[in-house]
């Protein structure tokens, strides 16, 4: 278990792109943060920084932290998804899952009998037994963000950053691989930052969410704090309607303007409800 506190972090990415500007946010251990925003609004770019892979100002830290300075040692407590993992295409599924176990091998690098097992419980878990001899090149979209996240899994952090980690599943494998991480949070008490385009899944998984636009924080808080139709019309340029689900939370539908008025009316709302642009 491990809380990740962020104070102020901004990055300045090559060409002068400030893509986050002065973001904070606090995970509890065993909490799980959603980072919402319209694409380019730098959710990847503040996960990357979260996971130390780019430079930034400000500052990140887990508490408790890593045993040492070092990325192995990091990589014990931190294990990072990110939105298009490379994979290399002719390692076979098992094999490219058990790198996962790389911080934790000893000098000769070899896995134990231990290192398999777990392989084995989250290959099973991601239902990917079947398709673990299988080289990478050669799954579908979906099968290869499980394989992404089943690495990852096997790595046995604390904290789990997920960039869009359901975007190619299907409704079926969306809801076992939330399920799934929502176990893990709540039996192990492991941390989760994920970003997430579902606004919906969201607010049905996230104890916090955060809407970035822009680079900035537009809103933070609870779901039902964040996902107002307002907000969401102001800062995606969406039409939509909330409604509160069986357990409470919020439900977001898009809402399609049927006639030409009624479109006029929505396109008048959304401007108005639009903040100002940068000069
Ligand atoms: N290497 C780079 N050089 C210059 N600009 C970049 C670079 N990487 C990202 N950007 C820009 O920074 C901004 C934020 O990008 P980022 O990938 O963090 O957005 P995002 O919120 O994850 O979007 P999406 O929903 O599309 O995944 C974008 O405008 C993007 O074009
Ligand atoms: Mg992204």
């Amino acid at each position: 278990m491990s809380a990740l506190t962020a104070i102020d972090v901004r990055v300045e990415l090559p060409g002068g792109v400030l893509a986050v500007d002065g973001v904070s946010l606090h995970v509890s251990a065993g909490g799980w943060l959603a980072v919402l925003g319209p694409n380019g609004a730098g959710k990847s770019t503040l996960l990357r920084a979260l996971a130390g892979l780019i430079p930034y100002q400000g500052t990140v830290t887990f508490e408790p932290g890593p045993a040492g300075r070092g990325r192995r040692e990091l990589a014990r407590i931190l294990a990072y998804l990110p939105q298009r993992p490379m994979l290399p295409p002719e390692l076979a599924v098992r094999d490219y899952v058990l790198l996962g176990r790389t911080p934790y091998l000893g000098y000769l690098g070899v896995p134990g009998a231990g290192d398999r097992n777990l392989v084995e419980g989250v290959l099973e878990r991601l239902e990917l037994i079947g398709l673990a001899g299988r080289r990478l090149g050669t799954l579908s979209g979906g099968e290869r963000q499980r394989a992404a996240l089943a690495r990852a899994l096997a790595q046995r952090p604390r904290v789990l950053l997920l960039d869009e980690p359901t975007t190619a599943l299907d409704l079926g494998h969306q809801q076992q691989v939330l399920e799934l991480v929502d176990t893990l949070r709540r039996e192990d008490g492991l941390t989760v930052v994920s970003t997430l385009h579902d606004l919906t899944a969201a607010a049905q998984y996230a104890d916090q969410l955060v809407l970035l636009d822009r680079g900035r924080t537009a809103a933070a808080g609870g779901p039902a704090e964040v996902l107002t139709p307002e907000r969401i019309g102001a800062v995606f340029r969406a039409l939509v309607s909330v409604n509160t689900d069986t357990s409470g939370k919020p439900a977001v539908t898009p809402v399609r303007p049927d006639a030409a008025a009624t479109h006029a009316d929505a396109m008048s709302t959304l401007r108005d409800h639009r903040p100002p642009q940068n000069p």
